[in-house]
């Protein structure tokens, strides 16, 4: 049992680390940080002073960072998706407990890897499967714990994904290629988890899947499209115009501005460099002459065991982003938007009169992409590192080896054609 502030070592310097790291800021108490590893030396040096860390305790890579005495308690890993194995098992095999981004591998194969050392090593995994943290999801599974909607028969969960999330992050950014992050698993695994955690206990059987990239594409280019928005004869009124999303409104600047541009240090980058930036790099790019090919539609449906369906659709291009969800039980039904904050639970009535009850609860959280989950898992994190018993949202490595094969099989099902059994994956 771990008796003062925990000490984090944090690998892999980006938007998502530093703001799981920023708990440590309001909670100096709980948590410290104590080094850090990044081959980028921009993000190293901004973190080493903003942190404090002495040039001994930063490091150029994971790997290095591990290959010394272990020197803190906890790792948070926000690598990018493809070196999520590869740095966290030599951090595992140092002994470190640690909190890995999502998704957690890009193929079943890599999965196994990195449950086999978790299962050898005896250390703490935890994912960041932010969204069962926003109250939103934890009340709703609060309330079919409770067994308010009986058992569940049906859920169907939406992901809306905005035009501008859509281009910044799968047209233009960098998980626009399918063989290396099909869609359903970099953005989806969130919503495949909550189906999962939702049905816990229950193993789903089959998957099936359609889907695939028929919007965002070439052939929809408009007249007088120029290759980049920066040399462009209709930028002005293009909704996907990378001079009004990263420069007018200043959108999505820890993509856009990564890079040269030390946006992280807190510092304003002006227009003019920003602008230089991204006419250079491949944020300006036209979305119609991008090398994105995942899916910009696609939809899952899953056989569990017990006979209950989920369905869940990938919707890109939407001009608000958000997810949705219903969930039918025995008994009643849940439904709900999360970006609102409030959900819905109807139950079919047993008086004359009525033909249902309906009960509207308000969690208090709108306008947050992650439901206000972000510094709540941290703070989960920190608690069963310390011993305490696991809370009802703790996503251990195990709690998410299903819904990552539900991805992988969804991009099996959709890229051939036909239901995939779950003991394939
Ligand atoms: N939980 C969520 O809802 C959520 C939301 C967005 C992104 N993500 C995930 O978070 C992760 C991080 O995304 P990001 O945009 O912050 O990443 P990023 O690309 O900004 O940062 C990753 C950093 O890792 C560093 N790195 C590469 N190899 C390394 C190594 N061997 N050792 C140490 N560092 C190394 C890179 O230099 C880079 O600075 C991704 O897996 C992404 O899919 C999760």
């Amino acid at each position: 049992m771990l008796v003062a502030a925990v000490r984090a070592v944090l690998v892999g310097l980006g938007h998502r680390t530093a703001c799981y790291a920023s708990y440590a800021e309001q909670n100096p108490d709980e948590m410290e940080i104590v080094g850090l590893a990044d081959p980028n030396s921009m993000r190293l040096a901004t973190f080493a002073e903003k942190w404090n860390i002495p040039d001994e305790r930063c490091f150029s890579s994971a790997q290095e960072l591990a290959a010394i005495p272990k020197f803190g308690d906890v790792a948070i890993n926000g690598t990018m998706d493809e070196v999520h194995v590869e740095t966290s098992i030599p951090l595992i095999e140092a002994g470190y407990h640690i909190l890995l981004e999502k998704p957690i591998a890009p193929s079943p194969v890599e999965l196994n890897l990195l449950n086999t050392a978790v299962e050898k090593s005896g250390v703490h995994v935890v994912i960041c499967h932010v969204l069962r943290y926003a109250p939103f999801y934890n009340v709703i599974k609060q309330r079919i714990m409770s067994g308010d909607i009986g058992e569940i028969i049906h859920i169907h969960s939406t992901e809306n994904v905005s035009y501008h999330h859509m281009a910044v992050a799968f047209v233009r950014g960098k998980w626009n290629r399918r063989e290396t992050n099909p869609i359903m698993l970099a953005k989806c695994c969130h919503d495949l988890d909550l189906i999962c955690w939702f049905n816990s206990g229950i193993n789903p059987i089959k998957i099936s899947s359609m889907g695939g990239r028929h919007f965002f594409s070439s052939k929809n280019k408009p007249d007088k499209s120029g290759e980049n928005c920066f040399d462009c004869q209709i930028e002005r009124e293009c909704q996907h115009s990378a001079k009004r999303h990263y420069i007018d409104n200043n959108w999505w600047p820890f993509y856009s501005l990564s890079g040269e541009i030390n946006y992280e240090s807190g510092g304003e980058a002006d227009e003019i460099a920003s602008a230089k930036h991204i006419s250079n790099n491949d944020y300006g790019r036209c979305v119609w002459h991008s090398d994105n090919n995942v899916a910009d539609r696609q939809s899952v449906i899953v056989e569990f065991e017990n006979g209950s369906i989920a369905t869940h659709d990938l919707v890109t291009n939407s001009a608000r982003g958000t997810r949705k969800i219903q969930i039918t039980g025995t008994k009643g039904e849940i439904f709900g938007d999360m970006t609102t904050g409030v959900f819905t639970i109807l139950k079919p009535a047993a008086v004359d009169g009525e033909e249902y009850h309906e009960e509207i609860v308000d969690v208090g959280v709108i306008d947050d992409l992650h439901g206000d989950g972000d510094l709540r898992l941290v703070q989960d994190f920190l608690n069963l590192v310390n011993g305490n018993t696991p809370s009802l949202a703790t996503t251990t490595l195990i709690d998410s080896l299903n819904s990552h094969k539900i991805a992988y099989a969804a991009d099996i099902s959709m890229t051939e054609s036909r239901f995939v059994n779950f003991d394939e994956i």
